[in-house]
C-alpha cells in the first residue's frame, strides 16, 4: 500500500486482491471492486504471502474449495472412507489444495502428475494416497491396480486423454467435474481438440458430468477464504509454490513453466521485492 485514504489500511501494508497484472492500482476499501465484495486482504502474521496467494486466492485454493465443498459433482457424502477420488494436475495450484481437502475428510485420494519424481514429491507432501506419473505409467493399468473399486468423484484439470482415462474407471453413478483443460491448451489454438471421447460412459454408468467456473461462485469467496484461513492456521492445510524472482518481463517465462510441467503448486512471480503476482 503506497497511499491510503482509508483508516483500515496504512501505507506499507501488504494486501492482496484479484485483478489483471498491474504496477499500481486503486483498490476500494469496501471491496466493491473485488470478486465476492471481499475487501483487500492484509498479510497475516506467521503466514507467508506466497501461501496466501496460493491458498486464499479465487483462482487456486478457493476454486478447489468451492469445487470440493459446494459443487454437486465435487461434493462427497459420508461414509468418506468408502469414497475414492481422482484429481488430475494434482501437483498444480488447484490440485494441491483439492487433494488435501478430500484427504481431510478421510477419502482415498489418487492424483496424476507428469514425472515419477514429481509424483513421489507429491506423495511426500501429503493429500494424496497415490500419485500416478502419466509420462511413464499407463493410467488404465495404474487405476485398475490402485482403485479396482472405481472412482466416486473425478476432478479433472487436464482434459483430453486423462479425462478419457478417468471416465473409464468411474463407479456407477460417479461424478466427473471438469475444472480445467490444460492438456487441450495448444488444441484450443489449433482447433484440433481431443475432446471427451468416452462420453458414452455417461449413460452406460449413469455418470454425472459437470463443469466448474469460479466466476459463478464469487459470492462464496468470503466464506471459502475464512474456512481456508482456519485450516491453514490450525495446521491442517499446507501449500508449496514455485516462485520466480524477476520483473514484469518474466511473466512469459512463468507461463512457459506452467505448460512445461516445471511447477509444483502455484506459479508465483515475485516482482523484485516490490510485491508478488500470480501466473495462471
Ligand atoms: N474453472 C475455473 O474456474 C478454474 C479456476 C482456476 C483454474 N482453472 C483451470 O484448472 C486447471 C488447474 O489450474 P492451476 O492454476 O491449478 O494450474 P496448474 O495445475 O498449476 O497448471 C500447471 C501444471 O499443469 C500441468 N500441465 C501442463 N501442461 C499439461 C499437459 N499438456 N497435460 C497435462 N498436464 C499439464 C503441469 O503439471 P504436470 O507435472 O502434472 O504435467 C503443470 O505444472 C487449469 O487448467 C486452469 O486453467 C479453472
Amino acid at each position: 500500500m503506497v497511499q491510503s485514504a482509508s483508516p483500515a489500511y496504512a501505507v506499507g501494508d501488504k494486501v492482496w486482491g484479484m485483478g489483471p497484472l498491474f504496477q499500481y492500482r486503486d483498490l476500494r476499501a469496501d471491496g466493491a471492486d473485488q470478486p465476492g465484495g471481499m475487501p483487500p486482504m492484509k498479510a497475516m502474521p506467521g503466514v507467508p504471502a506466497e501461501t496466501l496467494l496460493s491458498v486464499v486466492t479465487a483462482s487456486a485454493g478457493i476454486t478447489a474449495y468451492c469445487a470440493v465443498e459446494h459443487h454437486p459433482c465435487g461434493q462427497v457424502e459420508a461414509p468418506f472412507a468408502d469414497k475414492t477420488i481422482l484429481v488430475t494436475s494434482a501437483a498444480g495450484a488447484v490440485g494441491l489444495i483439492a487433494g488435501q481437502l478430500y484427504k481431510l475428510k478421510g477419502c482415498k485420494v489418487i492424483g496424476v502428475t507428469s514425472s515419477r519424481e514429481k509424483a513421489d514429491r507429491l506423495e511426500r507432501f501429503g493429500g494424496y494416497d497415490h500419485v500416478i506419473a502419466y509420462r511413464t505409467e499407463n493410467l488404465d493399468e495404474r487405476l485398475n491396480a490402485l482403485a479396482p473399486e472405481g472412482l466416486d468423484v473425478f476432478i479433472d484439470n487436464v482434459g483430453a486423454e486423462q479425462l478419457d482415462a478417468g471416465a473409464r474407471h468411474m463407479k456407477i453413478g460417479g461424478r466427473i467435474l471438469s475444472v480445467g483443460a490444460i492438456g487441450e491448451m495448444d488444441a484450443m489454438v489449433s482447433g484440433k481438440l481431443h475432446g471427451f471421447r468416452e462420453y458414452l460412459r455417461v449413460p452406460a454408468k449413469e455418470l454425472t458430468f459437470g463443469g466448474f467456473l469460479m466466476y459463478n461462485h464469487f459470492r462464496r469467496i468470503p466464506g471459502a477464504a475464512a474456512a481456508l484461513i482456519g485450516l491453514l492456521t490450525e495446521g491442517k492445510l499446507k501449500s508449496e509454490e514455485t516462485v520466480l524472482h524477476g520483473g514484469f518481463d518474466d511473466w512469459a517465462a512463468c507461463v512457459d513453466k506452467l505448460y512445461d510441467s516445471q511447477t509444483f503448486g502455484r506459479m508465483i512471480l515475485a516482482l523484485d521485492g516490490n510485491g508478488l503476482a500470480i501466473a495462471s
